[in-house]
């Protein structure tokens, strides 16, 4: 075997190896009780399994309710499972304790549904970019404000918009903001849950489109969290289905589309499956065909 054919197996080994391997994973809440004073814990996600690779993404849907946020806020370590694991690149994440080591601070980024929320309406937007970058100890104040223009160029803002507050900026340049936050760190995998939803039918299409490019460029995972079945399907590799708290099917975007074998998730996906387009090269091209056709990025049902 020459070196460059080992290169090649080793890089292939490694895109194999799971970034993200969640295992049994069970989360309670305190729940009130009808009759009683006292709230009982309640598990409100059931043994949830599931692997994401460097450079995929894992789309999780389910009814409202069925435990998809709550899964992605215990990767996010905003709180703690009651039981199971969640290991990020071999290291144990529930291990952690009260402290999140910075590390896994910066690989692991979220992007929420209203941006308007996790911005600062006091502060002009490219100071959520400049602030992470100063917790994490980026560089000096100048090498910061460059970091921040940089990646508002990588999500297509321009350096005018640097000094804007939130609330003068759109529903879609707020998302792009957040998206820069997100993104300025570098981190390995995102967690999106509803990153999109609040946004109209055409910027989500080119929020979707900014997502779909950046893992591309940079390789980094996403666990995608929506509703919009449509969606998901389109910019997924594997989709999860939850239903009240557990995953009741996990499979390739295609084969959830094409063979849905649970009676929930063929509910789900309602009428017959339609054919989809097979791998991310496809559906790049098709979602690229489409928005350059409408001029608005919409995404196509195909
Ligand atoms: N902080 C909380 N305290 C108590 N119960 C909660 C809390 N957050 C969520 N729950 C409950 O946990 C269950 C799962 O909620 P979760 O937000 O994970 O659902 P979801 O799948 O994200 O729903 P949606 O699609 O509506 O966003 C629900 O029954 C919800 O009422
Ligand atoms: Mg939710």
């Amino acid at each position: 075997m020459s070196l460059d054919q080992a290169a090649v197996i080793d890089s292939e080994e490694l895109m194999m190896h799971p970034l993200l391997c969640v295992r049994d994973l069970t989360i309670s809440y305190d729940l009130p009780q009808a009759l009683s004073l006292r709230p009982k814990r309640v598990p409100v996600v059931k043994n949830v399994s599931f692997d994401i690779r460097p450079g995929e993404t894992l789309g999780l849907v389910g009814e409202s309710g069925s435990g998809k946020s709550t899964t992605g806020r215990a990767i996010l370590r905003l709180l703690d499972p009651a039981s199971g694991s969640i290991e990020f690149d071999g290291v144990e994440v529930t291990a952690f304790g009260r402290r999140t080591p910075l590390s896994y601070r910066r690989d692991v980024q979220a992007v929420f549904q209203d941006p308007s929320t996790s911005l600062n309406p006091r502060q002009p937007v490219s100071m959520a970019v400049t602030t992470i970058l100063r917790r994490h100890g980026v560089g000096n104040r100048a090498q910061r404000d460059r970091r921040a223009a940089e990646a508002f160029e990588h999500v297509g803002l321009q350096r005018m918009h640097l000094d804007r507050y939130p609330g003068e900026l759109s529903g879609g340049q707020q998302q792009r903001v957040a998206i820069a936050r997100a993104i300025a760190l570098r981190p390995r995998l995102i967690v999106c849950d509803e990153a999109t939803s609040a946004l109209d039918l055409s910027t989500r299409g080119q929020i979707i489109e900014l997502l779909g490019d950046l893992q591309v460029e940079t390789g980094v995972s996403y666990l995608f969290i929506a509703h919009d079945l449509g969606l998901v399907r389109h910019f997924s590799d594997h989709i999860a289905v939850m239903r009240s708290g557990e995953i009741v099917e996990l499979a390739s975007a295609n084969d959830l589309f094409e063979r849905p074998e649970h009676p929930y998730t063929r509910k789900l996906l309602g009428a017959t499956p339609e054919d989809h387009p097979r791998g991310r090269e496809e559906r790049r091209r098709v979602r690229r065909a489409f928005a350059s056709a409408h001029g608005e990025g919409l995404i196509p049902d195909v």
